[in-house]
């Protein structure tokens, strides 16, 4: 620790708290607090920010915290709609052209659910739009991957996740693990998504309506793929023609991740969408 800033000044601000930082502070949060403090402060500057939005500020992100339990995470919902998340996503999955590209995992994946025979029906409620989900997971190179595993989970065709409407969905609703076998391919039925609202009865979704933003994602397929010695793939296929792929409020949507939801000759409630997955080795 420095003195040489004893007093708190205006001008001075962002040196006298970052002098505080003690010499043997582990040197990643020296440089991450003070880089924290030098924006935090400039952003105050900028806006000359008043007593009363300040404590607008404070009573925002308390309740905030006060909207957190082991089922709802409104912090990082909040990163979600502020960029932050897929920021962070972007900034840590950067991966050659051609490979599959990462988005927001978000609120809804659930641990431990059953791996199933390629072809399951993952649909338990009966959606009525039906889709055959099909593709092959491969290397960069297009050699087919043995062995990868596919997490699969949507919503239902009211928009809800099964986590979302316990008691109302049947359990295990519209997700599903599925694991290549030598040709790589996938295939599994579930229901053509439909797009939804992230939950908006909390301050993130009070901020949206002060903002003017809608609260509603474009319907996606969400998939994590792993496979030994390729990096973990946490992503969504969007449907393409979907109204809010422009303006996803969590940013989520990438070019290359719409995807062609196709009508099958059986009929014009019946769908089938393929997608293949091109994995980057682990570095
Ligand atoms: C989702 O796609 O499930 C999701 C992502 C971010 C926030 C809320 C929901
Ligand atoms: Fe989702």
């Amino acid at each position: 620790m420095t003195d040489t800033i004893a007093y708190f000044t205006e001008s001075e601000s962002v040196d006298a708290v970052t002098a505080r930082v003690g010499e043997r502070t582990d040197p990643r949060i020296s440089l991450v607090m003070n880089a924290l403090v030098t924006h935090l402060h400039a952003f105050i500057k900028d806006v000359e920010l008043t007593q009363a939005e300040w404590a607008l500020a404070v009573e925002f992100l308390t309740k905030t915290g006060q909207m957190c339990d082991g089922n709802r995470q409104e912090f990082i919902l909040l990163s979600d709609v502020l960029g932050v998340s897929m920021l962070v996503d972007a900034i840590n999955n950067r991966r050659p052209a051609g490979a599959t590209e990462n988005t927001v995992l978000g609120p809804f994946h659930v641990d431990g659910v059953p791996e199933y025979e390629m072809g399951t029906n993952i649909s338990k409620d009966g959606g009525k739009e039906t889709c055959l989900f099909q593709g092959i997971v491969t290397d960069l190179g297009g050699k087919p991957l043995e062995g990868a595993r596919i997490d699969v989970w949507s919503d239902n065709e009211d928009g809800f996740y099964d986590v979302q409407q316990p008691g109302i969905q049947p359990h295990n609703n519209n997700r599903g693990v599925f694991v290549t076998g030598p040709d790589g391919l996938y295939w599994f039925e579930g229901i053509k998504p439909v797009s939804y609202p992230i939950p908006n009865d909390g301050p993130v979704g009070q901020l949206l309506g002060n903002l003017g933003r809608h609260p509603y994602r474009p319907a996606h397929m969400h998939f994590i793929v792993s496979a030994p010695g390729f990096e973990t793939v946490i992503t969504h296929t969007f449907v393409a023609g979907d109204t809010y792929l422009k303006s996803d409020a969590v940013f989520g949507v990438k070019k290359t991740l719409i995807a062609e939801y196709t009508q099958t000759p059986d009929g014009d409630t019946r769908w089938q969408s393929t997608f293949d997955f091109i994995m980057t080795p682990d570095t």
